[in-house]
């Protein structure tokens, strides 16, 4: 495999070449083993971006997600990125305390597991409705088909958007989060910054400017109406914030859903042990949150020179935790690299414990049950029908085409 010489001091984490199938899962095996920390000098496709670190182990993930004060959120949370670092910070997710504590305040008690169990009964419905559009025998993308138009119409009603509108948020949040796919953005990173993002601020004006007028109950009114620190949010921060929540209502469980379908469907094994035994869906989605984790890292910039499993760090320098790497530690998992769904693991696909955990842990994972509830219930001999693809990123780690026969 190209990049695992002799000397991994040399390897380039970052090569396109290396994550054309999804992660490269033996390289971080290796890293793991070999150089838990380890520095690649840049990116072949953008030569002004500086180099980063890897964190690839559970343990030293763990150590650099709880130390916000060492390794910051402020200065870009992805290893290369598509925005300016000014609108990064304008997301919570790109803030470090006491502002990133004050906003997340804001969405914190409608996202508890309690609060969030008042909906399934609608996110059922949502899913069934999409299920529903198939006949038994039908041939479809369960990416395109299933997975996104049901989690759009989740975070769109969350967000109050209109359901006419969710194919129009869903190709925008894809064409900007998976911009170094050309299926997914031809145009890549430049057009995500001077198409994309501007499409997205201006129909985001329109909503915000509709909840100024009459507020409503939804994440969007929150956001408009949100004081932190007795001041309003800016719009740039309030269209950000939306594009936080949108993105990541969006895009992570459709990939967790995808994959671990794809899984279940590649392992009759496990397939059967599930349907034979649907109270397994918890652990099953569990299993495919450690497996195949949504994001395939976030990342950090040291405040000041540290030291991190041995390894001097200079202040300001990249450090980017692979939660696919951490997810498969053999110090923590017997056998990681096989899917088992009676593993009920604990992982790191929603972080790994610190400030930034997952805000839609609850949601994501009662989503995903009901996903796998719902498509198993009525096409429990579904069958993969064509060659799977992954997007091409360093940051999605999620199917883009999946073709299924949907088969009772
Ligand atoms: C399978 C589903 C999901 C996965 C794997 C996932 C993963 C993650 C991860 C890894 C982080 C931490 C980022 C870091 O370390 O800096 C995060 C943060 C976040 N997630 Fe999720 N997420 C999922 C679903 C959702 C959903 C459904 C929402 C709801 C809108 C959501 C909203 C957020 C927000 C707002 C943050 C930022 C939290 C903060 O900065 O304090 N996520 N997510």
């Amino acid at each position: 495999m190209p990049g695992t010489g002799d000397d991994l001091n040399n390897v380039l984490v970052s090569e396109r070449e290396l994550w054309l199938d999804g992660p490269p899962h033996a390289l971080f095996n290796e890293l793991r083993r070999g150089c838990p920390i380890h520095w690649t000098e840049g990116f072949e496709e953008f030569p002004e971006e500086e180099g980063f670190w890897s964190v690839t182990t559970a343990e030293d993930i763990h150590a650099v997600s709880r130390d916000w004060q060492t390794y910051s959120s402020g200065h870009g949370i992805t290893a290369v990125g598509v925005f300016p670092v000014e609108l990064t910070r304008a997301m919570f997710i790109g803030m470090d305390p006491p502002k990133h504590d004050r906003v997340k305040a804001l969405f914190q008690a409608g996202f508890t597991p309690k609060r969030i169990a008042a909906h399934e009964d609608a996110i059922r419905e949502i899913v069934i409705g999409v299920l529903n559009r198939f006949a038994p025998g039908d041939n479809c993308d369960l990416v395109a088909d299933i997975a996104q138009p049901a989690v759009s119409r989740v975070i769109g009603s969350f967000m109050g958007i209109a359901p006419e509108d969710d194919e129009i948020w869903a190709r925008l949040m894809n064409s900007t989060l998976g911009a170094a796919d050309p299926d997914l953005n031809p145009d890549r990173f430049q057009g995500a910054l001077e198409k994309d993002l501007p499409e997205i601020f201006e129909r985001c004006r329109k909503l915000i400017a509709e909840r100024r007028e009459r507020p409503t109950e939804d994440l969007t009114s929150i956001l408009v109406h949100a004081e932190v620190d007795g001041e309003k949010l800016e719009e740039h921060e309030i269209v950000m914030g939306f594009f936080l929540l949108m993105a990541a209502g969006n895009d992570s469980t459709k990939a967790t859903y995808s994959s671990g379908m794809r899984a279940l469907m590649e392992d009759h094994e496990q397939m059967h042990k599930l349907l034979n035994n649907p109270s397994l869906i918890p652990s099953a989605v569990e299993e495919s949150l450690r497996m195949f984790p949504a994001f395939a890292h976030f990342r950090r910039t040291t405040t000041h020179d540290t030291e991190l499993h041995g390894q001097k760090i200079k202040k300001g320098e990249k450090v980017v935790m692979w939660y696919v790497s951490s997810n498969r530690d053999e110090t923590r998992y017997e056998n990681p690299d096989h899917f088992d769904i009676t593993r009920n693991p604990e992982h790191q696909a929603f972080g790994a414990g610190g400030r930034h955990y997952c805000l839609g842990t609850a949601l994501a994972r009662l989503e995903l049950q009901i996903l796998f509830q719902e498509t198993l219930k009525r096409f429990p001999n579904i069958q993969i029908n064509g060659k799977p693809t992954m997007v091409e990123s360093l940051f999605l780690n999620q199917p883009k085409t999946l073709p299924v026969k949907l088969l009772t």
